[in-house]
């Protein structure tokens, strides 16, 4: 990782200790109550799945990790973060195989699972090529990628939301948290995240095939999928 990269990541760390014990609060707060429903969407397509096993990466507090323990009982789930106090919160949740790695860096041997997951993490990660290799890396042969993140509605939806992402949210999310850096970040990440379309050919550029995105309530967010080529 660059020099940038390491600056980043370590901001990015930062923000995540400061809002972790708020973080769940102020997310169904500020998505009022959608975020749920993504989750409870993105473990739906894991289950039809079946895998024997699952990396959620960017795990965070836990809640896709939740999600998706509920919908594959049976698989062995690994939930790792490179933010100790994130985790933290995670391990309140009687989840089990919690560890602390980076995304770029990941402590597994390749081909260690059948899915990978990563919900509103990947925006967040210094280079987003080098944490698709990454998991392409630690992915089986014919594995499971899928990727939940925010995204840009199209108009009429667009000038509106924009307008809440960049002026009403950053406040909000102040007043719950007390830190507005954390959420000014936010809307910049998302302004500069592939979108739709280019974010499936961002996956066939590397190394991944069928990709495949579900816009979620118009685009704010969107489910991608795809396979290890
Ligand atoms: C917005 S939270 C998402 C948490 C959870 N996946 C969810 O659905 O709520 C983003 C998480 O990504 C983690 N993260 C960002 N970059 C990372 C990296 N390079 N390696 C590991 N975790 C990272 C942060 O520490 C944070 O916990």
């Amino acid at each position: 990782m660059a020099l940038d990269g390491s600056i980043q990541a370590t901001r990015v760390r930062a923000y995540f200790a400061k809002i972790a014990s708020r973080y769940d609060l102020v997310n169904h707060l500020l998505s009022a109550g959608f975020d749920v429903l993504w989750r409870l969407r993105a473990a739906e397509v894991v289950r039809a799945w079946a895998p024997k096993s699952i990396l959620d990466l960017a795990t965070g507090s836990g809640d896709l990790a939740c999600s998706l323990q509920r919908a594959c009982p049976k698989a062995f789930l690994v939930g790792a973060d490179f933010c100790e106090p994130m985790l933290r919160v995670a391990r309140g949740k009687r989840l089990a195989n919690l560890v602390v790695a980076d995304a770029l860096q990941l402590p597994f041997a390749r081909e260690s699972f059948e899915v990978v997951t990563v919900a509103f993490g990947l925006r967040n990660m210094a280079s987003w090529t080098e944490a698709l290799a990454e998991m392409r890396r630690v992915l089986s042969a014919d594995g499971h990628l899928l990727i939940l993140d925010f995204g840009l509605p199209k108009p009429p939806l667009l000038r509106p939301y924009r307008f809440y992402l960049h002026h009403v949210l950053p406040g909000l999310a102040a007043a719950l948290t007390g830190h507005r850096s954390a959420y000014d970040y936010l809307a910049d990440s998302i302004e500069s995240f592939p979108n739709g379309a280019a974010m499936c050919e961002r996956l066939e550029a590397n190394g991944y095939t069928e990709a495949r995105y579900e816009p979620l309530l118009g685009g704010i967010a969107a489910l991608y999928t795809a396979r290890r080529a």
